[in-house]
């Protein structure tokens, strides 16, 4: 098949008469589909039933330690829900806060933290007029939001297939008001992609100007593999430990789509210094996190191989979603040359890139057919996607019957806005 670009002024009218016959055929068939967000499906959070009840008066509220988890106590969490975030994230238990169900809230408030008190010692990030984060592009829009919130600036920095620009990120640290970046290492959101080796290392090697640096490492994938030779991301803790850099790296994650979204447990890992100013600020906001929803899930996984086991079952059933998904956009799209999408092997979402300047029309497109899609943009700062092109498909929640009619929807779509795009560019000569 041709390219798009090499149709006929002739060869174009016919493609765009059959796609807006397709088009209006979907239009009237009253869809009602959401894609927007990475939200498990039923089925995956029927797989945690066992988490409702795993805690009873036959089982008892203690911790392994004898601590009653009805009551006030252990800031920092349960020793057993500790070490099992410490197995997941390969670090010292010791290293690790766990915390109550979300690590987003964590991540706020950490930046929070760093805003009116300081990183490390340091003056807090907002006395320290112009301070700057890198946001790794395109990402997630919850981080650009918090960033946006505090104030801090963000300079975008491309992924490349095996993470962020590294070459950019050196450059940029050596600026002082450059005061962190966000970080998804493992089949980052949207675009899938793992941190290679050489990235983590060079990122733990890093130098920057700001002695009050951090690196937002949301782990929120750690565990979100679709095949048993899954992708391998190297230990940043470690890795930055020695350099002496392990300050610099604030690790987060949770079990929200491991169990429950609504009721899962994150925890933060980080170098001692960093736990102890943690938890020291942590001790202002709060008495103890919910320690009977940790035990809940310590009595159903007693250690890392439970939550992998766990894990398949996911993948068991996000896999064919998934693949249905990228089936459609290969077999529709792959030879007209007018978009490119990433085929993840973990994590919640695919990155379609359309043609330059089409990506809201193809938004606009789906949303008169009754498909929702993230907010197109939203996966830059500010919601700008400089080259209007991205667009984040999150394909966990619908059935796979309605993924491959929404992801027709969107290669219609595409089609006509790549039509619409050419035809202006003949038009115009
Ligand atoms: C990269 C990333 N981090 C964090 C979260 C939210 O995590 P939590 O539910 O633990 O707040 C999400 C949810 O989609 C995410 O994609």
């Amino acid at each position: 098949m041709k390219k798009l670009s090499e149709y006929t002024p002739e060869e174009l009218d016919v493609f765009e008469y059959e796609n807006k016959i397709k088009f209006n055929a979907f239009v009237d068939a009253g869809l009602n589909i959401n894609m927007a967000r990475g939200k498990p499906a039923r089925e995956q959070l029927d797989l945690s039933e066992a988490f409702l009840n795993s805690v009873t008066h036959h089982t008892g509220t203690f911790s392994n330690s004898g601590e009653d988890c009805r009551n006030y106590g252990l800031l920092c969490g349960i020793e057993e829900c500790r070490r099992l975030f410490g197995e997941i994230l390969d670090v010292d238990y010791n290293n690790v806060i766990a915390c109550g169900n979300s690590s987003l809230v964590l991540m706020y408030d950490y930046i929070s933290q760093c805003m009116t008190h300081g990183a490390g010692g340091h003056a807090p990030w907002a006395k320290q007029t112009g301070a700057k984060f890198i946001a790794v592009v395109p990402g997630y829009d919850r981080h650009f939001a918090i960033a946006e919130h505090f104030g801090l600036e963000m300079i975008d920095v491309e992924m490349t297939r095996n993470g962020p620009d590294m070459d950019k990120v050196e450059e940029l640290i050596k600026d002082p008001l450059v005061k962190g970046m966000f970080c998804v290492p493992k089949y980052s959101n949207p675009d899938g992609v793992t941190y290679s080796d050489e990235v983590v290392t060079r990122l733990a090697k890093m130098t920057p100007a700001a002695p009050d640096f951090r690196v937002i490492w949301d782990n929120a994938y750690v565990l979100h593999d679709f095949y048993d030779d899954h992708a391998k991301l190297k230990n940043i803790m470690k890795e930055a430990a020695k350099y002496g850099h392990e300050d610099y790296f604030v690790e987060f994650a949770s079990t929200s789509k491991i169990t429950f979204p609504g009721s899962g447990v994150a925890a933060i890992a980080a170098s001692n210094r960093n736990i102890n100013e943690i938890s020291a600020r942590l001790s202002l906001q709060i008495i103890s996190y919910d320690k009977l929803n940790q035990l809940r899930h310590c009595h159903v996984f007693k250690n890392l191989e439970d939550v992998q086991n766990h894990m398949k079952l996911h993948a068991a059933i996000l896999r064919p979603k998934f693949l249905a998904v990228e089936e459609v956009l290969d077999r529709e799209l792959t030879d007209l040359g007018i978009a490119d999408w990433t085929h993840p092997k973990g994590g919640y979402f695919i990155s379609l890139n359309v043609n330059v300047g089409s990506a809201k029309y193809v938004g606009e497109l789906c949303k008169q057919a009754g498909l929702t899609i993230t907010k197109v943009g939203a996966t830059f700062p500010y919601g700008k996607d400089p080259t209007d092109s991205n667009i984040r498909l999150a394909p966990t929640c619908p059935s796979v019957e309605e993924l491959k009619i929404a992801t027709k929807v969107i290669c219609t779509a595409a089609k006509l806005a790549a039509a619409r795009a050419l035809r202006h560019e003949m038009a115009e000569g």
